[in-house]
């Protein structure tokens, strides 16, 4: 890489921010298109979030992603913030726009949704149930972008119910009706569904498996984890089995990368096998 003063950058704001896989991801990108262009780690401590973010315009920076802790931190900082992001209550990518404007999106409903066009380009997100397992920041996203796709009936399944309730009680949907189910009754919830997502962590390495039988699942059903590390989970293993359509999680991790790319580096790039196999490569501790 051959950095001028011309080159455009952008980066990742996170505390720590060593396990960020979005530098490779980007970083392909930019190889791949042949753009001069950098994409950097940023070590933020929250404490300095507020100096970080206003030094982007003054330092010529593109834009950045914001990961964890500050997604929904950053919020305090925005000139303005697009309707996805105030939705989901987070902002996980930062443009600076004219005059040093920071205008925070949340492009992860998006990443979802086109991870699961890719996977199911046929289902229809109003033709039926949805269940939906978890109710923290991740089932926010899904929730939204579901949504927002046309969807009109959804199932909030979580362990704390009283969670998914405050989660029912924020998705404002006229059209839809949604409604919350004890984990108890995971696997009877799935009796009609069409598109089923994990949202939680289980099942993740490192975390304890999730436990459902798809017994009463149908076989045309479709079925996504959000979790990709294994990126072959139980609940997909058991989908593939059925003869179900198994959509995993890598897809919207790189999807949800790709309006950001867009608006920095000027160019829409590509979810390819090739980007795949990168991302694959990465050591674990990288994909965690
Ligand atoms: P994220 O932002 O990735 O969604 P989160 O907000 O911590 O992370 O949410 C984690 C989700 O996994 C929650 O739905 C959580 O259920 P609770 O709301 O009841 O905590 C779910 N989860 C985590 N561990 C779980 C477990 N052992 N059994 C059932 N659900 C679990």
């Amino acid at each position: 890489m051959n950095i001028t003063g011309k080159t455009l950058i952008a980066g990742v704001m996170g505390w720590p921010v060593a396990h960020s896989r979005s530098p490779q991801l980007h970083g392909f990108w930019l190889k791949y298109y042949g753009i001069d262009g950098a994409y950097i780690p940023l070590p933020v401590d929250p404490k300095n979030l507020a100096t970080a973010l206003s030094a982007l315009p003054a330092m010529g920076f593109r834009g950045a992603n914001l990961t964890v802790p500050h997604k929904q931190a950053g919020f305090n900082f925005l000139d303005d913030v697009d309707s996805a992001a105030e939705h989901i209550g987070a902002v996980n990518t930062i443009i600076v726009g004219p005059g040093g404007r920071l205008r925070g999106i949340n492009t992860d409903a998006y990443g979802f949704i086109e991870n699961i066009k890719d996977g199911a380009p046929d289902l229809a997100f109003n033709a039926g149930k949805i269940l939906i397992l978890g109710a923290g920041g991740a089932a926010r996203a899904v929730c939204v972008a579901l949504l927002e796709a046309g969807a009109t009936d959804i199932v909030l399944c979580n362990r704390s119910r009283a969670r998914a309730e405050a989660l029912a009680a924020r998705l404002t949907a006229s059209h839809a009706k949604i409604i919350c189910a004890d984990w108890a009754s995971r696997t009877e919830r799935l009796d009609g569904a069409k598109l089923v997502v994990n949202t939680t962590s289980l099942g993740m390495v490192g975390q304890p498996p999730l436990e459902i039988d798809l017994s009463a699942l149908a076989g045309d059903a479709v079925v996504n984890d959000i979790v990709y590390t294994p990126l072959e989970t139980q609940l997909l293993v058991q989908a593939r089995a059925k003869g179900c359509i198994a959509i995993d999680g890598l897809g919207m991790l790189l999807h949800q990368a790709r309006p950001a790319f867009a608006q920095w580096f000027g160019v829409d790039p590509a979810v390819t096998p090739e980007l795949r196999r990168h991302v694959l490569t990465l050591n674990s501790d990288s994909m965690s």
